[in-house]
């Protein structure tokens, strides 16, 4: 993909942005000599191994060996595909992005003409609300308590009791019928032709993290059928990836380093209007692991507000297994009977509703909890099923100490035996092929010939040394061939004139290999610069002598093939070369 973008476009950018800016953005960074280091924010850990170099532009991570440029570190962290990666770089940095748009989301690109309708909608919508004819719409939004300001913030706009309104003002700033389909905002008829898929309903702009207009949830004003319409699945809207109100709320979430997560619009609507900023509504869908993930990128710490109703379902349990999974902590409030966020604000007011937040329980005491409304606990089929239904949220822990922990806390409290309930666990996890997974040990660089990978990291510091390890050796003379790639990639720019950055050269190079320039990079470089080339012309010996050596190996075993095989014509062939080999070798030395 990095192809399609001009090389000296991404170089340019990556002249200009600064990494440590750029993830100092996102995780807290604390000076160390002339890097910065930070715990990891891809693994889980209490000591920094996580370095970022601003000479060199680039992170790595000793613990999990994440490592790359700043490209590299937004798709990451922020899940962002290469292009958009370079694209907010680009901006942030200033650097034009040429016309003919690599992504085809160019200003006349078919996503952005979709965000561009939806905005268009949005607005006409909001105006709406101005129109003598929403009074009625008027007074709804304010008897259920949204005041002018959070209409304003939140775009709350009114699509008004007609079949064509939203057409005929598109139509006349000549978008195409098509498009409004695509987009969502129409329906075809049967017998051809399109009506507006929303009307007399309140609407509620669905907005992303950059604030472009996915899509719109619509309310009925009274009581009929169906309450809400959403907008369909599109190009750019996909439901169970977005959450409602993460634009407005993300700089709370993370400064309160927790999320109050709620059901609906007015859930969300209400406690926002009154405060408590720190809150996203999955919009009555069970959560998905793509938005825990959304979650994360903001805080560790979510806290899920239910209905009555809703928390007592076992969908709803088995949906919070999913920010055990992403190693979260999740905690659950459930709402007296008859509640909703919005309702019970309202009725008790915020600090009521701040207080439930603060209390919520912990999943293990939750869940347990409603298990024990629904079996009978003084059974002893009740006491299995129960145990059984725990033990797979218990299972999702990837931290030994919290499973050991939550199953003592299990057997004691269903007073069933805890050896009994580590053997039943032990079935769980070989059921999902947890236990059995062999997951390969990653490949360390200091399983690598030190001779080798102490050259690339003298070439990656000076580059001037490159012309002169070029001039003695081959990159195939590197017996580890992902140093050989990296040494091939180096030749190669400098051949063209190019200098050789790591964070350029990380354009070029798969994620475990660039892990090993990365790691390289960061490791003490301790020798003086007179020093340097004398180191570098020991280590090419070296290499000579080493590749001598092996070469000698191959022909020795291969005479011996050659004399048990009594082929006499081979075995001369072999042994003049053999000759020639040490012949080479003394000249040399
Ligand atoms: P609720 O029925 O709890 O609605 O559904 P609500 O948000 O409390 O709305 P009010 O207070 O009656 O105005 C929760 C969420 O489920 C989705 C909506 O996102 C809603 O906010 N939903 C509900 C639909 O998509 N369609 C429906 O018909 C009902
Ligand atoms: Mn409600």
């Amino acid at each position: 993909m990095a192809g399609l973008i001009p090389e000296n476009i991404l170089e340019d950018i990556l002249g200009k942005v600064d990494i440590a800016e750029v993830i100092a953005g996102y995780i807290p960074l604390k000076r160390s000599g002339k890097n910065f280091k930070a715990c990891c924010p891809f693994h889980h850990e209490k000591t920094p191994s996580f370095m970022v170099s601003t000479d060199r532009q680039i992170y790595h991570c000793f613990g999990c060996g994440e490592s790359g440029n700043a490209f590299k570190f937004l798709m990451r962290y922020e899940r962002m595909e290469f292009p958009e990666a370079v694209e907010v770089l680009a901006k942030k940095v200033g650097v034009c992005l040429p016309k003919n748009d690599f992504r085809g989301e160019s200003p006349n690109g078919a996503t952005s003409q979709l965000f561009k309708i939806n905005e268009l909608a949005q607005n006409f919508y909001s105006s709406n609300l101005n129109l003598a004819e929403a009074s009625g719409a008027r007074d709804y939004l304010y008897k259920r308590g949204i005041k002018q300001e959070t209409i304003t913030e939140l775009k709350i706009g009114l699509a008004i009791n007609k079949w064509d309104s939203l057409i005929n003002y598109l139509r006349a700033k000549s978008t195409s019928l098509g498009l409004l389909d695509k987009v969502g905002l129409v329906v075809a008829k049967d017998d051809g032709g399109y009506y507006d898929r929303f009307r007399n309903r309140i609407i509620f702009p669905i907005l992303d993290i950059k604030d472009r207009v996915l899509g719109f949830g619509a309310r009925v004003l009274d009581d009929s059928l169906p309450k809400y319409l959403n907008s369909p699945e599109t190009a750019i809207y996909t439901k169970g990836k977005h959450l409602y109100g993460l634009n407005f709320a993300k700089d709370s979430i993370k400064e309160d380093d927790f999320v109050a997560v709620v059901e609906g619009y007015m859930d969300f609507l209400i406690p926002y209007q009154d405060g408590v900023k720190n809150i996203v509504a999955s919009l009555g869908t069970a959560l998905t692991s793509e938005q825990a993930r959304l979650l994360k990128r903001y805080t560790h710490n979510v806290v899920m507000v239910y209905d009555a109703d809703s928390a007592g379902e076992l969908a709803t349990l088995r949906s919070l297994d999913i920010f055990i999974e992403e190693e979260m902590n999740v905690r659950i409030v459930s709402l007296p009977k008859g509640f909703d966020p919005d309702l019970f604000v309202r009725k008790h007011g915020i600090d009521a509703f701040r207080e439930k937040i603060n209390n919520a329980q912990n999943i293990f005491d939750y869940k347990l909890g409603v298990l024990k409304n629904r079996y009978n606990a003084k059974e002893i089929e009740g006491r299995a099923k129960i145990s059984a239904l725990m033990l797979d949220t218990i299972s999702k822990f990837k931290n030994a100490i919290l499973r050991s922990e939550y199953l003592k806390k299990l057997a004691q409290d269903l007073n069933v035996k805890e050896e009994a309930l580590i053997e039943e666990l032990a079935k769980v996890k070989t059921d999902k092929g947890y236990t059995t997974q062999v997951i390969p040990p990653p490949k360390r660089i200091s399983s690598i010939n030190p001779t080798e990978k102490l050259l690339m990291s003298l070439m990656l510091e000076e580059n001037s040394l490159i012309g002169r390890i070029k001039e003695s050796l081959d990159a195939k003379d590197f017996q580890d061939e992902r140093i050989a790639k990296v040494v091939s990639i180096m030749f190669e720019l400098v051949e063209q004139g190019k200098q050789v950055a790591p964070q350029i050269l990380m354009n070029h190079l798969g994620d475990d290999i660039s892990e090993l320039v990365c790691e390289s990079v960061f490791l003490p470089q301790t020798l003086t610069d007179d020093h340097k080339e004398k180191v570098v012309d020991d280590c090419i010996q070296r290499m000579k002598s080493n590749s001598v050596k092996l070469e000698r190996e191959r022909l020795h075993e291969q005479i011996k093939v050659a004399q048990h095989k009594g082929d006499h014509e081979r075995l001369a062939l072999l042994t003049e070369e053999f000759h020639c080999l040490i012949k080479k070798r003394t000249d040399k030395l």
